[in-house]
């Protein structure tokens, strides 16, 4: 394996709308030498995630990507030459890698390595066993308590995140409505076993949420932002909880949308809205992971993954996300591990 070339993507310019190849630059150089405690990975498959917008654009709850560095990434990749002591050739380890052939990596307490999960697919690893998994895990039971019974409403039902917090709810005994956009998304959606589901593409979502809960929302899982938020607001029942994990309808919007018109429903259904940021669950992975582990291989959390052959194809299959074009957890393939 030549691992004197590393392809980087670059942050070239802060995106404006729609994310675009336009706004990274394709480099190739040398691949740098290891110090002692690093190890070198061969990147084998990249995560796309909506977050990755916001932080090329700005400061949020990371730091945003500097013009010119690498563009930042989850990932898995296999470590092909290691001067730590913890590492050796062969063994896949999850990470922030970038958008890259070969990354670097300094392992430590902060650095956010981590090995992968053995029994199971290695993307599963990217999405169910990992941060969408982890997301859905503890943004569904930490913030929203789901109880037998209750009626949970998710928002971008058939992505990587809705699919595993809907799942969830059901294995919770919840009475689950997915949202999801197209025919065929909300196919899967109800494959899954939800309870119904709702093409907010073709269909009018206030009315048929009407239908669907009867008894009102007692939980939304927002994943989307915008009327799909007005919406489920205006149907909390009381006590309900809105789960604020994304909003992907304006992550391209220059302009901060008007804000939801209904949210004094919270103060008359003494409702509850909040919101979280699964990097502040990391370290009580531990607490999740033999759940998601135990349902995934019980066949309870099912998962698809949607890949993108070659890292040249990043900055097109990170923009999928915002189009609704990913079927399942949106990856880049970049290349195979050595041992087949
Ligand atoms: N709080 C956290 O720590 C955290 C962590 C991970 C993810 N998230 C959030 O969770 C959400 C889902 O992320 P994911 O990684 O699992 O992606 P995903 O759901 O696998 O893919 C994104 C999906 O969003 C939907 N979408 C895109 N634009 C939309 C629009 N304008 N209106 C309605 N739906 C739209 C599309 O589905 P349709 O085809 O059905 O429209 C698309 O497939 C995002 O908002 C993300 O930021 C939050």
């Amino acid at each position: 394996m030549d691992t004197r070339i590393n392809r980087q993507w670059l942050l070239a310019r802060r995106p404006r709308g729609m994310v675009s190849a336009d706004d990274f630059q394709w480099i190739e150089v040398p691949t740098p030498e290891l110090s002692d405690g690093q190890a070198l990975l061969r990147n084998l498959y990249l995560s796309c995630d909506p977050a990755q917008r916001a932080w090329m654009a700005r400061d949020s709850y990371v730091p945003a990507v500097k013009l010119g560095e690498v563009m930042r990434s989850g990932g898995i990749g296999e470590v092909v030459k290691s001067r730590h002591h913890e590492f050796e050739p062969g063994q896949l380890v999850w990470g922030v890698l970038g958008w890259q052939d070969f990354a670097i990596i300094s392992p430590g307490p902060s650095s956010m390595i981590s090995p992968l999960l053995p029994g199971v697919p290695v993307e599963a690893n990217l999405s169910v066993l990992g941060l969408n998994g982890l997301t859905a895990y503890f943004g569904l039971l930490e913030i929203g308590r789901p109880q037998p019974g209750e009626t949970v409403v998710i928002s971008a039902a058939a992505g990587a995140t809705g699919s595993a917090a809907g799942q969830i709810a059901l294995i919770k005994g919840c009475r689950v409505v997915g949202i999801a956009g197209g025919p065929d998304k909300c196919q899967y959606v109800s494959e899954l076993g939800f309870h119904a589901v709702i093409d907010y593409k073709a269909e009018d979502v206030d009315a048929r949420l009407r239908e669907m809960c009867p008894k009102g929302i007692d939980i939304y899982f927002d994943n989307v932002g915008g009327h799909l938020l007005d919406a489920a607001l205006s149907l909390l029942a009381m006590r309900g909880r809105v789960i604020l994990c994304g909003a992907i309808a304006q992550y391209n919007d220059e302009t901060p949308p008007p804000g939801p018109s209904r949210y004094f429903n919270l103060a008359l259904q003494r409702g509850r809205m909040e919101g979280f940021i699964v990097l502040d669950y990391y370290n009580r992975a531990a607490e999740a992971i033999p759940d998601l582990y135990r349902w995934l291989t019980e066949g309870k959390l099912k998962y698809r993954t949607d890949v993108v052959h070659g890292l040249e194809n990043a900055p097109t299959a990170l923009a999928r996300l915002f189009k609704g074009e990913n079927q399942g957890k949106q990856v880049v393939k970049v290349a195979d591990p050595s041992q087949g």
